[in-house]
């Protein structure tokens, strides 16, 4: 089990370089399951979820290799079962989007409930309307969620509150689907555009992803295609808060500056410069972080992946700030890691109060879940004195090379490997 070690009191300068968005891709490799034909996929993170998937796809059947670091190649077409495997497909929450992928391919998928950062309930109650509403019937036991269809139908499906999840599990099961198939409330995050990207690449008809309507005209056949997956906004923006709060100069390459402009806008309301320029943001930290309120929200609102980073920046700002996370019903975990520092956090319910510290100080604290480890990294790199942060394997999971990329930009963090704990009875 790894730990990171963090020391405080380094400022962040240089330059990062931000690989391919999760998100986008927990999405794109499922889809290549709708494919008559080979897929190649560039641009890919090299982080655990990714591997998950590969795993997965070629314990399914599928001819899955990485042509070099960052290019996937996927060939479907051996996938015979409509069964996914239960252990891999429990360990993250993006698994569900086999459950479109297959029901789009076979009229019938059978997998595993789904896994990931556990920060709260996570139901699909809403992916299983949608596939409901195209004629599939389902049934949950055993841990596995069967859905099936004699014959799937398009129709007009108004989501009952925004979620990615749901929006693009029933784009991927309505791609192949004979009629018109109308998402209503549809999720608008960059990843969602980026999945109708690749589809429309492989001859899909997906249209007005990216606004609350997606419209999606079925097709018979789906070609293999070549795709580049977008940046990781969230990975950047994690960079971004980073570089504030160490009161660093860094420069973050490989972004779209359109998918920041929330984090951008709540960074400068802090008192940050940020400089945009075509595919990067310069960050500039300041002196006196200024408070500010943040409340989460469906894009182009605050994303809520970015709220424990921004609650460390908010706990070493000047007065105190309010966060209400109005997408998840809980997603504070963090908070209690984060008091071991010294901040000062009360929680009720949605609603975080952060009273800004003059300091925090360095202690042993864990990783919770994906964003969570990384707003630890953030906490480590500005708290006097030494963070070791255990669980790491969470931020792994969406953050590529993350210890040398803070390393490059002067962090004092390197990774201990400990000794995994040997059961009592096995002495
Ligand atoms: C995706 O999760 C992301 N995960 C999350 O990122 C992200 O936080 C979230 O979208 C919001 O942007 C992936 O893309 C793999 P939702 P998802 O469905 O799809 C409720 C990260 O750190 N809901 O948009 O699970 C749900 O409980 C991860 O990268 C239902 O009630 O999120 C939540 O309150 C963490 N019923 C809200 O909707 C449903 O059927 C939004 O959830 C589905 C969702």
């Amino acid at each position: 089990m790894d730990k990171f070690i963090v020391t405080g009191g380094n400022r962040l300068t240089g330059d990062v370089y931000i690989s391919g968005a999760k998100n986008a891709a927990d999405a794109i490799i499922p889809a290549t399951i709708l494919s008559d034909g080979v897929c190649r996929i560039e641009n890919i993170p090299n982080i655990s979820d990714v591997a998950i998937f590969a795993r997965i796809l070629k314990e399914m059947g599928a001819k899955v290799r990485m042509v070099n670091k960052s290019t996937m190649e996927i060939d479907p077409r051996p996938i015979a079962s409509m069964v996914a495997p239960y252990e891999p497909v429990r360990q993250m929450r993006a698994s569900s989007y086999l459950l479109g992928a297959l029901l789009g391919r076979f009229s019938r998928a059978v997998v595993a409930m789904p896994g990931g950062c556990d920060f709260c309930v996570r139901p699909i109650d809403q992916h299983l309307k949608g596939f409901s509403a195209l004629g599939a019937t389902y049934s949950l036991e055993g841990g596995m969620v069967d859905v099936s269809a004699k014959q799937l139908k398009g129709n007009n499906i108004y989501l009952d509150m925004v979620t990615v999840g749901a929006t693009i599990n029933i784009m991927l099961a309505a791609v192949k689907t004979p009629g018109l198939t109308v998402i209503e409330n549809a999720a608008k995050e960059p990843h969602v555009v980026d999945l109708a990207n690749f589809l429309n690449t492989m001859g899909a008809d997906v249209r007005g992803a990216g606004t609350d309507v997606i419209k999606i005209h079925g097709v018979d056949h789906l070609e293999g295609a070549t795709y580049s997956i977008i940046p990781d906004q969230i990975e950047a923006g994690t960079y971004m808060v980073a570089a504030a709060a160490t009161k660093g100069d860094v420069v973050v390459h490989n972004v779209i500056p359109k998918h920041l402009e929330s984090i951008t806008a709540k960074l400068e309301e802090m008192g940050v410069t940020v400089e945009e320029y075509d595919e990067s943001v310069r960050v500039i930290g300041c002196d006196h972080l200024n408070k500010c309120n943040i409340k989460t929200m469906p894009h182009p609102g605050f994303p809520t992946d970015m709220q424990s980073q921004f609650a460390v920046l908010l706990s070493i700002a000047d007065g105190t700030s309010i966060i209400n996370e109005s997408v998840f019903d809980s997603r504070y975990r963090y908070v209690e890691e984060l008091r071991r520092l010294g901040a000062k956090i009360s929680v009720d319910g949605r609603i975080a109060v952060v009273e800004g510290v003059k300091e925090l100080v360095g202690a042993p604290v864990k990783a919770v879940d994906l964003r969570a480890g990384a707003a630890m990294i953030i906490a480590g790199l500005v708290a006097r004195g030494v963070t070791q942060i255990d669980e790491v394997e969470h931020i792994e999971r969406g953050y590529e090379a993350v210890v040398e990329k803070f390393r490059s930009l002067g962090a004092d963090i390197r990774v201990a490997s400990v000794p995994e704990k040997v059961p009592a009875k096995a002495l």
